[in-house]
């Protein structure tokens, strides 16, 4: 008998450039997670547009994120890869969990905060409602494991206590009906937070204390998944860095920000620990250490760099990977989200 795999459900935003981060704290982890999970990976278009895109390019970016993906070595046929859009019962579920998620909940996302800047008021209104929205992409799914980079954390700790407040409130509802699945009686399971490995927060090039961005204004901050060797090569010997040569241990990184980035950035890369990396590094300058990550980051970048060049080709390919996948989404959300109907009360 097959065992139950946990499901895993994560999402890209298709908002320009995929970067070095993107790649090393989600979309590695992404492939790793295929063994031993059932995995729905998704481009949030409806995300991207909480900030304006330009349609067309908003169409660009979505098959960028998914050859991406696939690049990288997603199995889009054991698992699945599609767009948020496609499958209404995000936007549906998103509405009935509006109702559940208060405003001071709301009120406390640092990445509002940060993006909305001082312009507050002049923000969209999805922009403010972007956490609800992801809330309801993992609970459409029921999925229990969600691998995001450090950034994603707070926005993971709202979906559990939105998940948490529903089957709080339905709670008698939930019961009559038959409908608790988790083991205290609740509709929703509490997904958990899958933070992982030495890159969770791969930082900036030029300042170790800024978090590696799409919407950094230099592009020498960031290493981009569609760079060229020479471009990332060109962006590593600029890296912003201390004198001091590599300490021998971790600790060692404590205060050097700068130097601590790129000892994680090379541990991801090679699949080893910070610690490993030091074992070879430690004692050696910069002047000798970024040469090698710049061999080992091209080196690891070029067949997926190669392979997304191919599979945008071919866009035909690309959107029924989309379509397909989406159909396969709906076949999953649909039967759930007939049950929150049930639950609230909606006429069906
Ligand atoms: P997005 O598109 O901003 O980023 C995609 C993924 O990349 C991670 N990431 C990083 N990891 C390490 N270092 C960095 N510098 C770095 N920058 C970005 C992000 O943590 C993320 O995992 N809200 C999400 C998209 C989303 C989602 C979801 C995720 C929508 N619905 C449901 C999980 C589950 C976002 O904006 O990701």
């Amino acid at each position: 008998m097959s065992k139950h795999k946990p499901r895993v459900f994560s999402g890209v935003q298709p908002t320009g450039n995929l970067h070095l981060g993107n790649y090393l704290g989600a979309i590695v982890r992404f492939v790793d997670l295929q063994e031993d999970h059932d995995c729905i990976y998704c481009v949030v278009d409806m995300h991207a547009i909480t900030v304006w895109q330009d349609p067309k390019e908003l169409m660009k970016s979505t098959r960028e994120v998914t050859a991406a993906f696939l690049a990288a070595g997603i199995d889009a046929e054991k698992h699945i890869v599609f767009n948020q859009s496609r499958v209404s019962q995000h936007a549906e579920l998103a509405w009935v969990l509006n109702c559940t998620a208060r405003i001071g909940w709301l009120n406390r996302m640092t990445q509002f905060k940060e993006k909305a800047g001082k312009n507050r008021e002049k923000a969209s209104v999805g922009l403010y409602d972007y956490p609800v929205l992801m809330a309801a992409d993992i609970l459409a799914y029921h999925a229990e494991r969600v691998p995001v980079g450090e950034d994603q954390k707070q926005h993971l700790e709202l979906t559990r206590d939105i998940a948490q407040k529903f089957n709080n409130d339905y709670a008698e509802r939930i019961a009559e009906l038959g409908l608790g699945r988790t083991e205290d009686g609740g509709f929703f399971p509490l997904p958990e937070p899958l933070i992982q490995g030495p890159a969770t927060r791969v930082m900036s090039l030029r300042d170790g204390t800024k978090k590696m961005s799409k919407s950094d204004p230099s592009d020498y901050s960031r290493i981009n998944l569609s760079d060229d060797a020479d471009a990332i090569a060109k962006k590593i010997r600029k890296a912003k860095t201390d004198p001091e040569p590599l300490p021998e241990t971790v600790e060692g990184l404590e205060g050097r920000p700068e130097a601590a980035n790129l000892v994680g950035i090379y541990a991801a890369m090679a699949g080893v620990s910070k610690e490993d990396v030091l074992k070879d590094f430690g004692g050696k300058g910069f002047a000798e250490f970024k040469p090698a990550l710049a061999e080992l980051v091209v080196e690891k970048l070029a067949p997926i760099n190669a392979e997304m060049k191919r599979l945008l080709d071919d866009v035909g390919y690309i959107d029924s990977v989309l379509k397909n996948g989406a159909e396969r989404a709906r076949a999953i959300a649909e039967p759930i989200h007939a049950d929150v109907k049930k639950i609230v009360g909606f006429l069906d």
